[in-house]
């Protein structure tokens, strides 16, 4: 019985700390690809020569020839520029679109089965491109987002209740930008709603710190952006898929009518199995919520419209 087989596309922090942890976690079998000839195979070799002192046998391969990626269970895109210090997300647009469109064609070539996972920024408009590059359903196209955004907001949770994180659980819907929308109301901290924990106005800094969680980051590391927490966020969308678990988590899903929205990638509670996206949670919004929700999408259309996937 054959291993499952990861691609990760982008040998950077993200691409490079995501094989580590999908191979670290016996997960799957990791190729590693990039542009740049000799940095997956360099970092790959280096992977896998840890792997005796860990203790796992996926078999780590870095490439800069697609034909090695053929087959693979899922695709994970993170190649791309990074953001710099100053540098909105969307000033990246055009660039990463490029990229993009270019690596999902030819991965998608060799794996028309797999199901792609979108990490590259702006992530919302980036799943656009992968989905009309790849040609795939939409159930097999999804961006990693609101893990990452809901786990910065459960660190704040934590932090602020002297919890464990354990205990917390966080929803945050909407694209991945500054328009993402916090939902206090749907989040707990062993099953009690946060809004009975923490006063309402210490509750709106700890959202707002959230939205801005990438950009905290990168202004401490000056050059390039966060990879630890965006990387173990992807693998936990991997391993839902990998492990058929059902496993309800914010990703960017492309609605079809859920939530009143139509034709656009937003961040919404999806139901993660074998088969890519197996259900979108719909769950009741007050005015003012899916006013914000509104608001995020108008967003991602927008960043659509000027690259022409909308
Ligand atoms: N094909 C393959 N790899 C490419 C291509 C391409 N066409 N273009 C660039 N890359 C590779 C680069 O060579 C680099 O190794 O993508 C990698 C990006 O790595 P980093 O610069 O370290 O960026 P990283 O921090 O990993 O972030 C990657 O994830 O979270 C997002 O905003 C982040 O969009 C960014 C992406």
């Amino acid at each position: 019985m054959a291993r499952n087989k990861v691609t990760v596309i982008g040998a950077g922090n993200v691409g490079a700390t995501t094989a580590q942890r999908i191979a670290e976690a016996g997960l799957a079998d990791v190729v590693l690809v990039d542009i740049v000839e000799g940095l997956p195979q360099g970092k790959s070799l280096d992977l896998a020569e840890a792997a005796p002192v860990v203790g796992h046998d996926a078999r780590i391969t870095g490439t800069n020839d697609y034909a090695d990626t053929a087959d693979s269970d899922i695709v994970v895109v993170t190649s791309g520029l990074a953001r710099q210090p100053g540098m909105s997300r969307d000033d990246l647009l055009a660039k990463n679109a490029g990229i993009v469109r270019a690596v999902v064609e030819q991965a998608a070539k060799q794996s028309p089965n797999a199901i792609l996972i979108i990490v590259t920024n702006p992530l919302d408009a980036m799943c656009h491109v992968a989905l009309k590059a790849s040609g795939f359903p939409r159930e097999r196209v999804l961006g990693m987002a609101g893990v990452l955004d809901s786990a910065r907001f459960r660190t704040f949770i934590a932090w602020e209740l002297g919890v464990s994180v354990e205990d917390t659980h966080a929803f945050v819907l909407g694209g991945h930008g500054d328009t993402m929308v916090p939902l206090s109301r749907y989040s707990t901290v062993a099953g009690i709603p946060i809004t009975e924990l923490i006063p309402a106005d210490r509750l709106k800094e700890l959202e707002t710190r959230t939205a801005n969680g990438g950009a905290e980051i990168v202004k401490h590391l000056k050059t390039g952006s966060a990879y630890y927490a965006p990387s173990a966020a992807a693998v936990e969308m991997v391993e839902a898929i990998l492990k058929d678990k059902k496993k309800i988590l914010p990703c960017a899903a492309y609605l079809q009518g859920e939530y009143g929205i139509s034709g656009l990638y937003v961040g919404v509670p999806c139901k993660l199995g074998s088969k890519g996206l197996e259900q979108i949670i719909e769950i009741k919004l007050t005015a003012d919520e899916q006013a914000a929700l509104n608001k995020s999408a108008d967003a991602v259309k927008e960043l659509c419209t000027v690259i022409g996937v909308a």
